[in-house]
């Protein structure tokens, strides 16, 4: 059964919603903090060694209490069941969302259209397994005898972003095989890539949920004629793998039939990363770690699944971020890492975000009237306080930021991390309290600069009151960085649901494949 279809601005929730908005409105996020009788309970939760801390936030209880009373309105409880149980929740490609059921991993019966999907994960997850360890003990060999060193994955979107963020982000759990990444069609950075490597030692992975994609068919050919130029058609088998949905696409391109690993329409591409699709992570970090990797998304699945609205994380990210995408009119969100790992985090929830919730027409097939998907962006702390967060701090524009820290770092380096940390928790604090004109008076006379006082003051105050959210773990390991991900998953689910737009289409993206097409074609 679908999802039921709510326009959410004419629920009494979001009626009630607008009057409180008007009267938080004018509030410092400092007043607010002040006058909260709970502090830390009410807008603090704590989820295995994940601590996510929304007190920085310019809401009070009764905001909280207002959002919730309209995901109720929206029948989110209701939704949430039918997400996980495989209802057919895509309707616009009739199909269901179960990125969850591949991380599953206690097994239970989750059945699409009169069939048990599980047993079939099982196998997959089996075959993923067999297969990184031939790879990895250097079983498998190349066309020379050689084993393999390097793996290239091939793929775009959901076929690559995920992978390659989590590869880059579990770099410390590295094996020894050096992966690589080819998606854009730009054949000066295939090029690019390939000069580095032997076709005697290297896998490709040809991952494609359609096998239709323009980009990674191009790239797949001219790797294939470059293999060719040093190996012979029946090689191709110790060095082509492909991940598709698309069985017949696949053989006729020349993979061998054992080395296709299965996808499934119930799995969108940028949810992809838990199947097969994360081959490439399987290989770069090892089979365990994989999953573990999927044991945290498991955990958070769980979380999302059967906490109370008002104790469960992805609800209450995906609340405050709909406070002030549809009250306060925030046009973007910022993700901020602190850690080079998380690099291509911001990228890739760019995708899984933005092509989910980029909507206009709602459930019941009507243009919205409202605001629905978030623009994200990023970038690591503290390069970020280096670049762009001048105009956080500073500039005309609400940017509601997610801070995402760890207690310990991976290597140690203890001063390191205690100075990363500082920057982390200084900067939440700097956009929340800013500094008035009384604190910078009081610093340049300390500092004797009397005689700037008048022309710099105005320059020099932090007006704060920037809202939010810290998402503190204890240490980046596999199932850490599950939790994250998943979090990141419902929270879209949770707005989508509450837009009552559908967020696993992406029609949006065609017109620009059917014109580039065409262009090509004719030019
Ligand atoms: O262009 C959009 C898209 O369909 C994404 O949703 C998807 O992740 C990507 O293209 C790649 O698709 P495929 O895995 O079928 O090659």
């Amino acid at each position: 059964m679908a999802l039921k279809n709510i326009n959410p601005t004419i629920t009494t929730a979001w009626k009630k919603l607008y009057e409180h908005y008007n009267l938080i409105k004018p509030h410092h996020l400092n007043y607010l903090k002040e006058n909260r009788p709970n502090k830390k309970n009410d807008f603090s939760i704590q989820f295995q060694e994940l601590e996510v801390d929304f007190s920085n936030n310019r809401i009070t209880k009764e905001t909280l209490e207002l959002l919730i009373a309209l995901a109720q309105e929206c029948e989110l409880n209701d939704a949430i069941q039918k997400y996980f149980s495989g209802d057919k929740i895509n309707v616009t490609e009739n199909r269901a969302v179960l990125h969850t059921a591949l991380r599953n991993t206690v097994n239970q019966k989750i059945v699409v259209d009169n069939e048990n999907i599980v047993p079939e994960i099982s196998k997959t997850l089996q075959k993923i397994e067999s297969f990184t360890n031939k790879i990895l003990s250097g079983e498998w060999k190349g066309y020379s005898g050689k084993s393999i060193t390097d793996v290239v994955n091939i793929g775009i979107g959901g076929s690559d972003l995920g992978p390659q963020m989590v590869v880059e982000a579990l770099k410390y759990y590295k094996t020894h095989l050096n992966i690589h990444f080819i998606s854009n069609i730009d054949g000066d950075h295939v090029q690019e890539t390939l000069k580095e490597l032997n076709p005697e030692t290297t896998l490709f992975l040809i991952v494609s949920k359609t096998f239709t994609t323009q980009e990674t068919l191009t790239n797949a050919l001219t790797i294939k004629k470059w293999f060719l130029q040093s190996a012979t058609e029946k090689d191709i088998k110790n060095h082509f793998v492909a991940v598709s949905t698309n069985l017949q696409m696949v053989k006729d391109f020349g993979v061998a039939e054992e080395n296709i690993f299965p996808m499934w329409d119930w799995v969108g591409g940028r949810f992809s990363l838990w199947s097969a699709v994360g081959l490439s992570i399987s290989l770069a970090v090892g089979f365990e770690n994989f999953n573990q990797l999927l044991l945290g998304a498991h955990q958070m699945d769980n979380h999302f699944k059967k906490t109370p609205l008002e104790k469960n994380i992805p609800v209450l990210m995906a609340l405050i971020s709909i406070w002030y995408n549809n009250f306060f009119k925030a046009e973007t969100e910022v993700i901020l890492s602190y850690t080079e790992y998380l690099k291509s985090l911001a990228p890739y929830l760019q995708q899984a975000i933005m092509e989910s919730n980029g909507k206009s027409v709602d459930r019941n097939g009507n243009k919205v009237d409202y605001q629905t998907g978030n623009i994200v962006w990023g970038s690591t702390g503290t390069n970020a306080q280096h670049a762009f967060m001048q105009l956080l701090h500073q500039g005309t524009k609400l940017i509601p930021a997610d801070f995402i820290g760890f207690k310990e770092s991976l290597y140690g380096l203890t001063e390191h991390h205690q100075k990363l940390m500082a920057n982390f928790y200084a900067q939440i604090q700097a956009l929340s309290d800013g500094k008035t004109k009384e604190e910078v008076h009081l610093d340049m006379k300390v500092n004797g600069q009397f005689n700037q006082i008048e022309s710099l003051l105005p320059y020099k105050v932090f007006e704060g009151n920037k809202p939010s959210n810290t998402i503190l773990f204890k240490k980046l390991t596999p199932q850490n960085l599950g939790i994250l991900i998943a979090m990141y998953e419902h929270k879209i689910f949770v707005q989508g649901v509450i837009w009552n737009i559908y967020s696993y289409d992406q029609f949006g993206v065609e017109l620009g494949k059917e014109l580039a097409h065409k262009i090509y074609h004719n030019s």
